[in-house]
């Protein structure tokens, strides 16, 4: 990162007293980092702290003319090559979730073009309230990359979810962040997300309850770690992640079709979608009238895209999901066999798990290998399946190299 201009955005919290650590580990990575703290950062930690390590004025104050004359706020906000967020307080995650401007950081943070990162810092509790949840979800929706929290013991006494991600990896994610060459650059990402419909006549259809919400994280992380993405989704209310082509399908016919277009050319498959099983062998022409006491609808078998993608002998790295009620691990090896993937992720589903939430639990089971990505948002979750991947490309591509010595 180096030359690369970053404004850190101090708010109140206790793990303001890890930002000067943080700015010395941008600037050892050739960084110039602007400090922006708000008042009550300024409970936390003084600004005298953080012009040391930053070799700057610090900037605390929307209404101060000689800050303004120096360099306006709007100037400052098109300066910023990045903008990080460290400490990001529930405070100030709500503010930003609704584009105030009432003080200086919100202001900059809505002004600015660049690329904005939060690294969320509170107690668990707070972390894990509705209202914290929603705000998350709508920025990590928006763009903004969520960079944590991490897990352990808390200043508060307690241990939970909430704890500042430390300064020497929020430093390492950043430069990633700008060097745009993450993980999976140069790589193709086709993505299957959502439910499918099923018509039964034209006003009816059969479908199940996912949101989409894992694969569009998915599609979000693979887009953050540089790949090329194209996401097949079924009937969501979700916005597309920046970056990211979609293609918007009904039917599980429809998603086939649409994969397999988009199918050349692809290194990586993975399949979120919770495609139907069944649909009607016959949709009816006109709305079905409700003339006796029951119906009777006979249904087919729909393709299985994964499976079709997975046979073909031209193939990418396949990646399926697993959605399970019981027996998860062992429901999810045999697909993993049986439909002839890569990897396979699985997670356990029922009425108030996984499906419309927020936050999921997988298990990650590769040929010879296997992970567990525990309890935590979709968007990490999705950032940790990504990680996984791109080290199993790499590991392959070793392997293939080694192979090429050897013969
Ligand atoms: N899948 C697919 N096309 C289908 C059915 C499933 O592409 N017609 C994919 C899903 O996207 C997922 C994987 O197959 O990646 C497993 O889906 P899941 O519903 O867990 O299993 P099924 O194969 O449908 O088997 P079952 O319902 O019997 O558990």
């Amino acid at each position: 990162m180096q030359g690369k201009r970053i404004l850190l955005g101090v708010t109140g919290g206790i793990a303001a007293y890890k930002s000067p650590d943080l700015v010395r580990r941008l600037r050892e990575r050739g960084a110039e980092v602007q400090v922006v703290m708000t008042a009550a950062a300024r409970e936390f930690v003084t600004p005298t702290t953080f012009q040391a390590v930053s070799g700057r004025t610090v900037r605390t104050d929307l209404w101060d003319p000689a800050a303004e004359a120096a360099m306006g706020h709007i100037e400052l906000a098109r300066w910023a090559d990045a903008v990080l967020i460290a400490p990001a307080s529930a405070d100030f995650l709500a503010r930003l979730a609704s584009g105030r401007a009432d003080d200086l950081l919100a202001t900059l943070c809505l002004a600015t073009e660049a690329p904005i990162a939060v690294a969320p810092a509170m107690n668990h509790v707070m972390w894990a309230n509705q209202a914290t949840r929603a705000n998350v979800a709508q920025l990590a929706a928006r763009g903004v990359l969520v960079l944590g929290p991490a897990a352990g013991d808390q200043a508060c006494g307690e241990e939970g979810l909430g704890r500042m991600v430390e300064p020497l990896e929020l430093a390492e994610q950043l430069a990633a962040l700008l060097a745009g060459g993450g993980e999976l650059a140069g790589r193709r990402v086709l993505i299957t997300a959502g439910p499918t419909r099923e018509r039964l006549d034209p006003v009816r259809f059969i479908s199940n309850r996912s949101s989409g919400k894992m694969g569009f994280a998915v599609a979000q992380a693979a887009r953050a770690a540089g790949a090329d993405v194209v996401l097949v989704s079924g009937p969501v209310s979700l916005p597309t992640p920046p970056g990211v082509t979609r293609i918007d399908v009904e039917s599980a016919a429809d998603m086939l079709a649409a994969v397999l277009k988009e199918l050349p050319g692809t290194h990586v498959f993975i399949s979120t979608a919770a495609v139907a099983d069944y649909r009607p062998v016959r949709a009816a022409q006109q709305k079905i009238k409700k003339a006796n006491d029951t119906l009777e609808v006979s249904m087919e078998r729909t393709p299985d895209v994964l499976a079709t993608v997975a046979a073909r002998p031209e193939r990418p790295f396949v990646v399926g999901f697993a959605a399970e009620t019981e027996s998860v691990e062992q429901n999810a090896r045999t697909k993993l066999m049986k439909k002839n993937l890569d990897m396979i992720a699985a997670n356990e589903v029922g009425d108030d798990k996984a499906f419309d939430s927020d936050e999921n639990q997988l298990i990650v089971l590769a040929r010879g290998a296997r992970y567990e990505l525990g309890r935590a948002g979709k968007l990490a979750l999705a950032r940790g399946l990504v990680s996984l991947i791109a080290r199993e490309l790499a590991a392959r591509a070793d392997r293939s190299l080694r192979g090429t010595a050897l013969a």
